[in-house]
């Protein structure tokens, strides 16, 4: 069923490459089956490490890492694919997986986890974790994700909230408008803001974006119940009701305040237009503040976050992870362990957060050295935890698997661009695509 499932991800992600693999099996040919991969040729105190961090505040927080590897003696080869959160990073590691040749660290989450580990491919680190008592530090909610059959696959960097609305505040004093709490809210600022000259929303016309804005507004129309028994547990009437079509009404509303260069716009340039005061607002998780530190610009003044409007109880969480794939060479493990461990180092998890945007994935950090955005993020995510208004991303590859998640980016992403889409029709769609990983 696993192998299915990874198939199904394979054909709709990467058509040629599934058509090449040819009818006798799957996916494994023989030399590229995980027991049968042994890296050769590479220098064993070198990790080569795949992820997709190339964003200026993403760049800097990644390279932490990869100074502190260095500094112990280890070499980190940089294996960076810029694009689409993570998309077209995947992609590549399909291919390189296909061909016997993974890197040795990949930057993979949520179900996708079990998706690797199932198929035999990720080295198992149960001995860093229990070195580290993992299990007294890091949320259950959490850990949850980094285990398959109860052994530890992935170590986990951060807590990033996705339901996040990131503002210019002098654009909204030019503009004589109030930073919305509510949808309603929203769209009275946007009218005075575009009155103004500005740009209301900045969004990059991209699949998972529009699936990132599409989830806040779900959020704020559904609450967290329905919103988690539609997207969780599949509930058929939800995933097709009045809820659901006001969801798609709103964010076809909230199209018309964005601004004609949206089209295949990438986040971080979208982000660069709030910066500019160019834009008034963008909906995107917190790795957005990244760029605004990146370009030194200071809370309050240059740059305010509030939750994404009508969502300031609930939680979207999205966790960033490294798995480790499995070789012959002990030093290379060694090295990878060595990875795994710096990831939870106390030190590192304080800068990397800093700078990436995110809150520590340790509970027993001190967050007073922290700017007031992720203060807020730490409280409102205690207070999630204890409202049972935490919810995994629906666009941020936590809620679904890489199959569902391709299937409903396309069926939004084809919803938004085109307003001829009949709303019936997606949202019979949107459930054919939470379903995808079923089959
Ligand atoms: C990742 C973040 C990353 C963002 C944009 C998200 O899916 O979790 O770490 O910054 O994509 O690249």
């Amino acid at each position: 069923m696993k192998l299915v499932l990874f198939t199904l991800a394979l054909s709709l992600a990467l058509p040629v490459a599934a058509e090449s693999i040819g009818d006798q099996h799957p996916i494994f040919d023989g030399a590229n089956r995980p027991e049968n991969i042994n890296k050769t040729g590479d220098s064993s105190n070198e990790v080569e490490v795949l992820h997709w961090w190339t964003s200026g505040g993403e760049a800097l927080s990644v390279n932490a890492l990869k100074e502190m590897m260095e500094e112990k003696g280890h070499k980190w080869k940089d294996f960076a694919v810029a694009g689409r959160a993570g998309e077209s990073a995947i992609n590549t590691l399909r291919i390189r997986a296909l061909s016997g040749n993974p890197p040795d660290v990949a930057q993979i989450k949520g179900p996708e986890i079990q998706e690797w580990g199932t198929l035999g491919f990720l080295t198992n680190i149960d001995d860093v974790a229990e070195e580290q008592r993992w299990s007294e530090l890091v949320p259950a909610r959490v850990s949850d994700y980094l285990k398959v059959d109860g052994h530890y696959v992935a170590a986990p960097f951060n807590i990033h909230r996705v339901n996040w609305l990131w503002a210019n505040p002098e654009v909204f004093a030019k503009a004589g408008a109030k930073l919305p709490q509510t949808l309603d809210d929203f769209f009275v600022a946007a009218e005075k803001i575009k009155a103004a000259g500005f740009i209301p929303l900045a969004l990059g016309s991209e699949a998972w974006q529009e699936t990132t804005l599409f989830e806040s507004i779900a959020l704020a129309v559904m609450g967290t119940d329905d919103f988690r028994k539609a997207f969780t547990e599949h509930n058929s009437d939800l995933l097709t009701g009045e809820k659901m079509r006001e969801t798609l009404l709103t964010l076809r509303r909230m199209k018309l305040y964005t601004d004609a260069d949206s089209p295949g716009r990438n986040w971080s340039d979208t982000t660069s237009l709030v910066i500019e005061g160019k834009a008034a607002m963008q909906m995107m998780g917190d790795w957005a503040k990244g760029e605004f530190l990146a370009a030194k610009k200071v809370f309050g003044k240059d740059y305010v976050c509030i939750p994404a409007p009508g969502t300031a109880n609930q939680f979207s969480f999205n966790i960033d992870s490294f798995v480790f794939f499995k070789n012959s060479d002990p030093q290379k493990t060694a090295s990878q362990k060595e990875l795994a461990k710096l990831i939870l180092d106390p030190g590192f998890q304080r800068e990397f957060n800093r700078s990436k945007g995110s809150i520590p994935v340790r509970v027993d950090i001190d967050m007073t050295s922290f700017d007031p955005c992720a203060q807020d993020a730490m409280q409102a995510f205690l207070r999630a935890a204890t409202t049972d208004n935490l919810v995994a991303s629906l666009s941020h590859n936590m809620a679904i698997g890489r199959a569902s998640q391709v299937a409903l980016f396309d069926v939004i992403s084809r919803y938004y661009n085109n307003d001829e889409v009949d709303i019936d029709e997606t949202m019979r769609h949107i459930r054919a695509a939470v379903l995808a990983d079923k089959l």
